[in-house]
């Protein structure tokens, strides 16, 4: 099943509660929430302050992409907060395996992020003790950046080695996406697709925001798309 992960990062602040309820009755999945600290990310954004908010605007699970270094110091913070998800970025944290636990001992589903550049062999040990892994799809820092092409391949390779490792990692891809993708990236393996631009960004985000899931699932894992 495919799944959307609207990225507030692209919605109207001064109507955020309208905005986050907008999308879940149109069907999506989780609010996900970018956090970036100016040192991990060349941009500044919001912390678990704003995360109370979000809880108290939906009953979707909070899914927060914490871009920050030292993610350690904020976990119990973004847990108490209402986050349901928390993933961290391998260069952020020295000890990747006590994150990771300590995201589980919070109460909350772990994630590892992987950047355009980072190679897949860097969560090889940790897989198997992951909820989700989220690819990067755009160097992380802003919305509505272009999708980097080579990341279809690396996601195919995700979804290999989580079989081979009999992982039961979720895979989620972010950065880029939208309807003219939404096919290729769940062919390749993707099954929670995050999005700010293409559905906040449009006229009508809860229209967009069906559209990709329309795509999404006549497409399904596994399915056939030619390049
Ligand atoms: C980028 C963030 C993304 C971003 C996605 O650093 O991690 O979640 O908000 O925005 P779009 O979908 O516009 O690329
Ligand atoms: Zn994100």
């Amino acid at each position: 099943m495919v799944e959307i992960a609207p990225s507030i990062l692209s919605a109207d602040f001064r109507r955020l509660g309208e905005q986050i309820a907008t999308v879940e009755q149109a069907g999506a999945s989780y609010i996900h929430v970018d956090v970036m600290d100016g040192h991990f990310t060349p941009n500044l954004t919001v912390g678990p302050f704003i995360v109370e908010w979000v809880r108290k605007a939906t009953k979707l699970p909070i899914d927060a992409h914490l871009m920050i270094e030292n993610p350690d110091n904020f976990i119990g913070a973004f847990a108490r907060a209402g986050a349901n998800m928390i993933s961290v970025h391998p260069e952020a944290t020295y000890h990747l395996d006590r994150t990771i636990n300590y995201i589980r001992q919070v109460g909350c589903k772990a994630g590892v992020v992987l950047n355009p550049a980072t190679p897949l062999a860097m969560i090889e040990e940790i897989i198997t003790e992951v909820d989700y892994v989220l690819l990067m799809s755009v160097n992380p820092g802003f919305s509505g950046q272009k999708f980097i092409p080579s990341s279809l391949d690396k996601l195919r390779r995700l979804r290999d080695l989580i079989r081979m490792k009999f992982s039961s990692a979720r895979i989620e891809i972010d950065g880029g996406i939208g309807p003219g993708n939404a096919a290729e990236v769940v062919a390749a393996g993707a099954e929670i697709l995050v999005a700010g631009s293409a559905v906040f960004g449009a006229e009508n985000p809860a229209e967009a925001l069906r559209e990709m899931l329309r795509i999404a699932e006549s497409t399904g894992s596994g399915a056939k798309v030619t390049a």
